[in-house]
Parts: C-alpha cells; sequence; structure tokens
C-alpha cells in the first residue's frame, strides 16, 4: 500500500470508505486507488454540483460527451503528440525515475529550459534516493498514453491515444455543436469525464494519478473579449472552490509566468490548495486564444467558425480527485463538544458542505428495540420516496456511536427515532456542524429536508466573494 500519503489521513479515508487501494487482494498495484461508497458519493455529488453550476443553470453553456479513444491526428494537430512531456532523470544504479522540476528549485528550473544544451545539466549530481552519481541527463518524457486496439479492417494495426484532456473532443466537435444547438458567440460547452496521463512519478494519494477525471468548460467568444471573459469565469470558479473549503486560509490564486504556461495557451491562473504535502494545483483558467480551433480547422480541413470568424476560447478546467482531496483534507477535524452528561468529548467529523455529504440524512433508531427499528425503517423508506438527496439508515447498540459513524462521514443531518417517537409521532434532527436539535412531527420531515437542500443550493448560487 501507499505509504506516501499522510498516514492518519489515509486510515481515516479507508476506514470511513472513501478510497481503497486499487486491487488490494493481490497486493496492490503501484500508488492507485478506487473509491469506496462514501467516496463514490462525494465525488458523484461534486460532478453533480459543478454540471449545475457551470451549465445547467447557465444560459449560455451547453453539455458534451465525447470519446476517451483519441483519434492521431487529433493530438497531432492540438500539439500534445510533439508538446505534451515532463523531462524525466533516471538512475541507472537504484532505476528511481523523477521529474526534473520535482528536483530542483523553480528558479533552477526555469534557468534549464532556456539553456540551448539540455544534454549539459550539471545542477544534480548524486541520486537523492542511492546516493550514487549514476543520473540520466534530462530527457523528454510524452505524457501520453496510448491503445493498440489491433483494428485489422485493412490489415493494420491501429494505436489511438486515451485523451489527456476532455476538452480536444469538445473542439473537434465544434462546428457539429454550434450548427445543432444554433448557438451564437458568446456559448460555453462543458465536458466530465476521464482523462490520462503516464505521469513520471504518482504522488500523494489521488493527488496525481495516471488515470483522473476532469470537469471542463471550454467558453467560446469574440476575438478581442478575451480579458473580460477571463474575469469573469476566473471569478466564477474561485466562487466555486471558495464555496466549498471551510479554511479560505488554504486556497489561493496562482498566476503562471510566461515560461510556465501549457503550449496552447496566452495566460493561465491556477488554484491551488494547500494540502498536507504543500500547495498544489487544482483547477486552471487559461486564454487558450484560437490556438485549439485554428490548428483543428487547418489540418481537418473544416471550418471551425462562426460567421467566417474562428472564435477564441476561455477555459476552466477542475481536477474531480484534486478538488476531492481538498475537501476531505480541509474537511476532516476533531473538535471537542459537550456531551449528553454536561461533560465534554472529543469528535471527529467531516465538514463537508451540505450539498456535497455522502448522505444528506441518516435515520437512526435510539437503540436496538424492535419497535423503534421499524419505525426508523418505516421513515427511511418514506424519505427514500419523497425527495430526491441520498438518505441512509444506521443502528447500533448506543446512540452515540452512531453519530460518531455518521458525523466522520460527514453525514448532514440525523434524524433520531426513541421512544418519544412512539407516543407522538415526533423525532429529533440534529445538524452536524451545530449540533443543535429540534423536534418535529414525523409528517413534516420530508418536507423540512427538501426546503434545507434547495435552500443550501440557492445560497451556494447567489455567492460572489471577492477576490
Ligand atoms: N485542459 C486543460 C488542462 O488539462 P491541466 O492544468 O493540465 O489543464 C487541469 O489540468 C486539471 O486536471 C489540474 O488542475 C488537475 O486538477 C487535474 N490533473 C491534471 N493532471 C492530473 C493527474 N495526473 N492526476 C490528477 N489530476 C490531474
Amino acid at each position: 500500500m501507499s505509504k506516501d500519503i499522510n498516514k492518519k489521513l489515509l486510515a481515516n479515508y479507508l476506514i470511513y470508505g472513501f478510497l481503497f487501494p486499487n486491487a488490494d487482494i493481490y497486493g496492490g498495484s503501484a500508488k492507485s486507488w478506487d473509491l469506496g461508497s462514501h467516496g463514490t458519493e462525494l465525488k458523484r455529488k461534486l460532478k453533480d454540483l459543478w454540471w449545475k453550476y457551470f451549465i445547467t443553470t447557465n444560459p449560455h453553456n451547453l453539455g458534451s460527451d465525447s470519446l476517451i479513444f483519441t483519434h492521431p491526428k487529433v493530438l497531432e494537430s492540438s500539439g500534445h503528440l510533439k508538446n505534451f512531456h515532463d523531462w524525466l532523470i533516471e538512475c541507472l544504479n537504484c532505476q528511481k525515475r523523477y521529474r526534473l522540476d520535482n528536483l530542483i528549485s523553480a528558479e533552477e528550473f526555469a534557468a534549464f529550459l532556456i539553456q540551448e544544451d539540455k544534454q549539459n545539466f550539471t545542477i544534480l549530481k548524486n541520486c537523492p534516493r542511492c546516493g550514487r552519481n549514476k543520473l540520466t541527463n534530462p530527457r523528454q518524457f510524452n505524457l501520453l498514453l496510448s491503445s493498440d486496439l489491433q483494428i485489422t479492417d485493412q490489415g493494420k494495426e491501429k494505436i489511438v491515444y486515451l485523451r489527456p484532456e476532455t476538452c480536444q473532443g469538445i473542439f473537434i466537435n465544434f462546428a457539429a455543436i454550434q450548427r445543432s444547438t444554433r448557438k451564437k458567440l458568446p456559448f460555453g460547452v462543458g465536458q466530465i469525464g476521464k482523462s490520462f496521463r503516464n505521469e513520471i512519478t504518482l504522488r500523494h494519494g489521488i493527488f496525481r494519478t495516471r488515470e483522473f477525471e476532469q470537469m471542463e468548460l471550454e467558453f467560446f467568444i469574440q476575438p478581442g473579449e478575451s480579458e473580460k471573459w477571463w474575469e469573469h469565469w476566473n471569478q466564477k470558479a474561485w466562487d466555486f472552490l471558495y464555496m466549498l473549503i471551510n479554511d479560505k486560509e488554504k486556497i489561493k490564486q496562482v498566476p503562471l509566468n510566461q515560461d510556465e504556461l501549457p503550449h496552447y495557451a496566452k495566460k493561465t491562473t491556477d488554484l491551488c490548495f494547500k494540502y498536507h504535502f504543500g500547495w498544489g494545483e487544482l483547477c486552471s483558467i487559461s486564454d487558450r486564444g484560437d490556438y485549439d480551433l485554428k490548428n483543428h480547422s487547418e489540418k481537418s480541413g473544416e471550418k471551425l467558425e462562426v460567421k467566417g470568424t474562428i472564435p477564441c476560447v476561455i477555459e476552466v478546467s477542475f481536477g474531480v480527485e484534486r478538488l476531492m482531496l481538498a475537501l476531505l483534507e480541509d474537511g476532516y477535524q476533531r473538535e471537542i463538544v459537550e456531551n449528553s452528561e454536561g461533560g465534554t468529548t472529543e469528535r471527529e467529523v467531516l465538514k463537508l458542505h451540505p450539498l456535497l455529504a455522502p448522505y444528506f440524512v441518516a435515520i437512526i433508531p435510539w437503540n436496538k428495540q424492535e419497535q423503534l427499528q421499524e419505525k426508523a425503517c418505516q421513515i427511511y423508506q418514506e424519505l427514500l420516496n419523497e425527495t430526491s438527496f441520498t438518505t441512509t439508515y444506521e443502528e447500533s447498540k448506543w446512540i452515540g456511536k452512531s453519530y460518531h459513524r455518521q458525523d466522520a462521514i460527514g453525514t448532514y443531518y440525523c434524524l433520531t427515532v426513541d421512544s418519544q417517537t412512539l407516543n407522538d409521532d415526533t423525532v429529533t434532527i440534529r445538524e452536524r456542524d451545530n449540533l443543535k436539535q429540534i423536534r418535529l412531527p414525523r409528517q413534516e420531515v420530508a418536507q423540512f429536508f427538501n426546503q434545507k437542500y434547495y435552500h443550501h443550493y440557492q445560497e451556494f448560487k447567489s455567492k460572489e466573494v471577492k477576490i
């Protein structure tokens, strides 16, 4: 199992069903992760919220769902075959592989990039792991992953690539999307899906993996309007992140210098989170100009334009797993709270935004008494029928244990069925963060939770945060 992710956090993610090491029963494959049930719910909700926020509630924007397998010509035109690489150094003694920019300072790396003779690189003498003077010269390592589909229609084998970013599917379909929806500029197309990169090193759990998901918006505009729309989408992306993170000191914007820009971008700002290992990028907002549509137009011969003009593009690109990791690290808290005997106790709680909590509501009988369990199951079924948020059922010998478990996975409300419920058909509702409890007639609970859920979304959507 991977040792590089903070052990306490990892134990928590494992115990509470967020992350599992992939293929663990066979000894696990190095540093790759599956999601447990709670991780799956968190991810699904994050993607739903992004989609609602950036696509369905925005009058300009539409969705797209293109293939992962990508024709080599697409990535030739987009510049990925030539330019999508990292600088690799290997140790010939212990076989450890390094990304050069992770081994040396940002200034040293910038100096290396402008150095003409890259073979003569002398900053590093010895391998940081084995200490031997056996490091290779840096060489360019292309990050594209390919698949040999063995298509033999003309007796030929065919290589396809696994897309390294979801947006290329949007660019190559641009004319078809615009024609079929009759959209005028400006308009945006969003896509959520898997991307693949042959990363030299895998690090920090789900922070850097070879298979991950992106949530991307490509916003097509008239040339000359880039600054205005870049500001607009930069603000929107920041608001989205700001609303989800409790500790605002842990997020910041980092504008990239010219020499740090990706090959397609004129301007990029990264949104970064302070992870347990330090600051890391989780979203990039880029002005891609007309780079993509122009190149695909020229190389394919298809006109990718609106009324004779090739649009420019502003892009917002979030990594789903990196945002999830930030939410888990930011949300996990240990706090001292009052207990029912008037003393204090420490509780573990995952303060996820209520719209992202794996369960919005947990139904809990006070103890294992059969009548309480029956009643609780009825209410559980009623909520499943009458609401669309996620609800779960939890029972244990002791109510405190159930609260502990639900707090630790971030459940926002606990609904408790106790002996009073059997007399007057009322239940207790406990809120995760402030631990306030109210008593409500059972017939009112579905409406109560529906209203709360709606309210949380309205509040989320309407916030604009000063950058
Ligand atoms: N289309 C633009 C684009 O792909 P990027 O900065 O290369 O830009 C966008 O990637 C986001 O995708 C990053 O901010 C990060 O959240 C996520 N991402 C990139 N590589 C990743 C990897 N190897 N593992 C996990 N997430 C990754």
